[in-house]
């Protein structure tokens, strides 16, 4: 008996942390980030979500999984998130870090009020905090089997396309987002044992685009997105894709 309940034991521990795939995903409360929770919960991973409001994430913790880890992480203050997640994770492995997490920034918005403050929040957590992040948890990231860091970005972001389509306004989020894909197409270059992927997620209908119901849904996009980040290899680091893998224009 006393056999059977520490092979009982071993074989839990063995599930546990550090012994299956693992991602850290941020902004995992709603929408996108509450869609890749559920992805990669049901792929057998460790899933490390992290939320900023026990309000506003009533939904994620309720989940009672063993294999989820919910994390207290505000971007708007970086260090102190990094701190959060790396107190959780230890010296864990870890396979995949996506950076979901966005703000859009209402009241830097139009060329005839940009209010600084919101237009400094949104690249604190637009394109600090994912940086920080990476630098952060890469000692982890080098120890996972897949070496996979992931932006979500928006193609909004891509200053050849929204020329193109002479799109205007969204300053601070767009400003933001472009930051962000300079940063992490520099971050390629120095991790270059990672891959580092700038996803699009489509225009999806969460709380960012007040629920679109033109948008993709939530699904639609995440199997976009983890497919394309299953199929990535170090020949796609660097570069920007949409959440069906298609290139788009810096
Ligand atoms: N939906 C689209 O069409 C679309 C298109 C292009 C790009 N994106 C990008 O996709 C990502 C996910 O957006 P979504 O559509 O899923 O929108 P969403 O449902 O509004 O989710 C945004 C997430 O970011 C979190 N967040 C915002 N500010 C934060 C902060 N200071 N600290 C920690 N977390 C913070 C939110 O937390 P709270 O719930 O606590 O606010 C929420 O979890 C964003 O990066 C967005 O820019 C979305």
């Amino acid at each position: 008996m006393r056999l059977f309940f520490l092979t009982i034991f071993a074989l839990l521990t063995l599930c546990g942390p550090g012994f299956t795939d693992s991602v850290v995903i941020t902004g995992a409360n709603q929408g996108i980030g509450f869609g890749l929770v559920k992805h990669y919960l049901g792929e057998g991973y460790t899933v490390y979500a992290t939320y900023r409001s026990k309000e506003k994430s009533q939904e994620l913790l309720a989940i009672n999984e063993r294999n989820l880890i919910p994390i207290l992480a505000d971007f708007e203050q970086p260090n102190v998130a990094l701190q959060n997640i790396k107190r959780v994770l230890k010296n864990e492995p870890l396979d995949i870090l996506i950076l979901n997490a966005g703000y859009f920034a209402a009241k830097a918005n139009n060329f005839k009020e940009l209010e600084p403050e919101d237009f400094q929040r949104s690249f604190t957590v637009n394109t600090i905090s994912p940086l920080i992040l990476a630098q952060g948890l890469q000692e982890n990231l080098s120890m996972g089997a897949t070496k996979k860091i992931v932006a979500i970005t928006s193609r909004r972001g891509s200053i050849q396309q929204t020329k193109e389509e002479r799109y205007t306004g969204r300053y601070g989020y767009r400003c933001s987002k472009t930051a962000l894909n300079a940063g992490m197409s520099a971050l390629a270059l120095d991790m270059p044992d990672m891959i580092v992927l700038v996803l699009h997620p489509g225009r999806v209908s969460t709380a960012f685009t007040k629920f679109d119901p033109k948008g993709l849904s939530v699904e639609q996009s995440v199997r976009g997105i983890t497919e394309t980040i299953s199929a990535a290899t170090l020949s796609h680091s660097g570069k920007f894709y949409d959440y069906k893998g298609e290139a788009l224009p810096w």
